[in-house]
């Protein structure tokens, strides 16, 4: 068998208009609300990194300039952090600096199909990762890279899957499982876009961490608007399952929906009892909350 070749770019689309963050997103962009210190999107940079991506391409948009500034240098803030002596701050700060980072924008933003279709002549003729803005992923071995090593062992697109409550299926990607090829590691018959919870066939949700072909971009620049008059990555997964095969892999770690407000709000609190300068104070804060709320 041919080697597959290595994953080195990723994408994370992050032009969408987060209706459900009214009005917090009018101007501001959904990616850069803070968990804790640090922007959501900046979690996802950096599982980027861990997983050995070299170079990453945000998809952006209207509204959205102010993810590009983060990942740029500011020399005054850094000569001012300097001259003070606070080291820490600084390095906080030139974290985000000299990273292989582009940035593209969706002009009309029509689902996340269209959004990974705009990374084209980014990617090439090369497998890539597909991260959303908007999904915090925890494992000791971070999932985009278990992704990536699935896809060197078997050459395939491989995308991640977690078991979500039954009433709660329409409100994602499902896979139809067909067998599974080792363990948690499943062939699927059809890829299906928010099914009604009757139709469902099963409750493994797609999350937001994909590994693909490139073979993905034609299917996709032939592709009609699918589910809510959008362009579904989902769909031409279907379309890519049918001409090469797509494997599904179940993620056994913690996943963080922050892409809406009881998902961010539940994020912070479990980022706050893990970082250093709040994790203490929230403990007693939470404990003294719990017992007025009896
Ligand atoms: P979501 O559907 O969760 O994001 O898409 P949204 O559209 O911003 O949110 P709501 O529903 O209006 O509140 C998942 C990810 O895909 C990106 C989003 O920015 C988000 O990170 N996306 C979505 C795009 O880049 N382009 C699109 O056309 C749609």
């Amino acid at each position: 068998m041919l080697k597959a070749k290595k994953v080195r770019k990723a994408i994370i689309p992050a032009a969408g208009l987060g209706t459900r963050f009214l009005p917090a997103t009018k101007a501001s962009p959904k990616e850069m609300l803070p968990i804790v210190d640090k922007p959501t999107i900046q979690y996802i940079v950096e599982e980027a990194r861990k997983s050995g991506i070299e170079e990453i391409l945000i998809i952006t948009g209207k509204g959205k300039r102010a993810i590009e500034d983060h990942f740029d240098a500011v020399p005054e803030l850094e000569d001012n952090l300097r001259a003070k002596g606070k080291i820490k701050m600084l390095e906080s700060v030139e974290e985000t600096t000299g990273l292989d980072m582009y940035f593209k924008r969706q002009s009309h933003p029509q689902g996340l199909g269209d959004a990974v279709l705009t990374a084209k002549t980014f990617v090439g003729n090369e497998p890539f990762v597909v991260m959303l803005g908007d999904d915090l992923m925890e494992d000791k071995v971070p999932l985009t890279k278990q992704l990536v090593d699935s896809f060197e062992q078997t050459g395939a697109s491989t995308l991640a899957v977690l078991p979500v409550p039954h009433e709660e299926v329409s409100k994602y990607g499902v896979i139809d499982p067909s067998e599974q090829v080792e363990e948690g590691l499943y062939n699927v018959s059809r890829f299906v876009e928010k099914p009604a919870v009757e139709d469902t066939p099963s409750d493994l949700a797609i999350i937001g961490r994909y590994v693909l072909t490139p073979e993905i971009f034609e299917i996709l620049e032939n592709q009609q608007p699918g589910e809510g008059n959008e362009v579904q990555l989902t769909d031409a997964i279907d379309t890519l399952n049918k001409k090469q095969r797509v494997f599904a892999k179940v993620f056994n770690g913690d996943r963080y929906d922050v892409g809406n407000k009881f998902g961010f709000l539940k994020t912070n609190i479990e980022y706050g009892l893990k970082h250093p300068e709040t994790k203490d104070e929230l403990k007693d804060y939470i404990k003294d909350l719990a017992k007025r709320l009896d």
